[in-house]
């Protein structure tokens, strides 16, 4: 990474102190409010798609969460999964892949967009509207302002520059009827599609945004106790940030989302 903002990357870093609210200067020098914090505690393992069954639950008393049918689709989604070499064969198996009924219900598959070479991928939730329509994920209004979040730390999911791109994708590739969330049985289905994603974009860094692809990669929901601090997802340093969907509709959030895209940037530093 460049340690010194050019003419874009300082724009959008205005941009968005001024979506936080700064609306003067009121000193020359910068000053960092946000010490960083001390390394991340310990890693905790990613769950394995078996780990969402009723199978591995401790005690009989808890209710299935999943159904055995859904085991068996997790089963095919990854063995389809696996047998993709490239990220085409990955998104062309997911466009084939017809056992999750969310599917039936969408226009479109979206796989992904930005550049697979970036250091960041970022994992949202699912499409919504616009990005049914379009085939891409976040290009609705949490999409743009994803982009001005990017922007702020020197980030474009349009850069050719591998240390300057961001890629985005979703832990669930179809719209949801409604835009409700997907169920833990859905997520479980695709995770196997999910971890292969992310094992052939080889990012250094994962973001996980909002609660539901912390509950499908870490097992965990809570983001506003989850977010801002390192954890580990399929064997990358994971960090899991507010949606930006949350953002917009709670603007003093936004404050914590900046101190969490300086750690980004951070440990992409110190990774290069
Ligand atoms: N929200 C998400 O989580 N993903 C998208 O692609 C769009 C909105």
């Amino acid at each position: 990474m460049e340690s010194a903002l050019d003419h874009h990357a300082a724009l959008a870093a205005l941009a968005w102190q001024v979506e936080l609210g700064a609306d003067e200067a009121i000193g020359d020098a910068p000053v960092d409010r946000f010490a960083l914090p001390d390394p991340s505690p310990a890693p905790r393992p990613a769950p394995a798609v078996s780990d969402f069954s009723s199978k591995n639950r401790p005690g009989p008393e808890l209710p299935p969460i999943v159904e055995d049918q859904t085991v068996d689709a997790a089963a095919a989604a990854r063995a389809a999964a696996g047998r993709a070499q490239t990220l085409e064969d990955l998104r062309a198996a997911v466009a084939a892949f017809d056992l999750c009924e969310l599917k039936k219900g969408a226009k479109t598959t979206v796989f992904a967009d930005g550049n697979p070479a970036a250091p960041v991928m970022i994992l949202g939730e699912a499409p919504g509207r616009e990005e049914d329509i379009e085939g891409r994920p976040f290009v609705g209004p949490a999409g743009r302002l994803l982009d001005r979040m990017l922007a702020a730390i020197g980030l474009d999911r349009r850069a050719e520059t591998p240390e300057r791109a961001a890629y985005i994708s979703n832990v669930m590739y179809w719209r949801p009827p409604g835009n409700r969330e997907p169920t833990p049985g859905e997520l479980a289905m695709m995770l196997p599609f999910v971890e292969r994603h992310v094992q052939l974009a080889r990012p250094k860094v994962l973001v996980l945004m909002g609660n539901t692809p912390c509950a499908a990669l870490l097992g965990r929901r809570g983001i506003l106790r989850l977010r801002g601090t390192w954890t580990e997802a399929l064997g990358r340093p994971t960090l899991p940030m507010t949606h930006p969907a949350y953002l917009l509709r709670n603007p003093a959030a936004k404050r914590e989302a900046w101190a969490d895209l300086l750690e980004i940037q951070a440990k992409l530093r110190t990774l290069t």
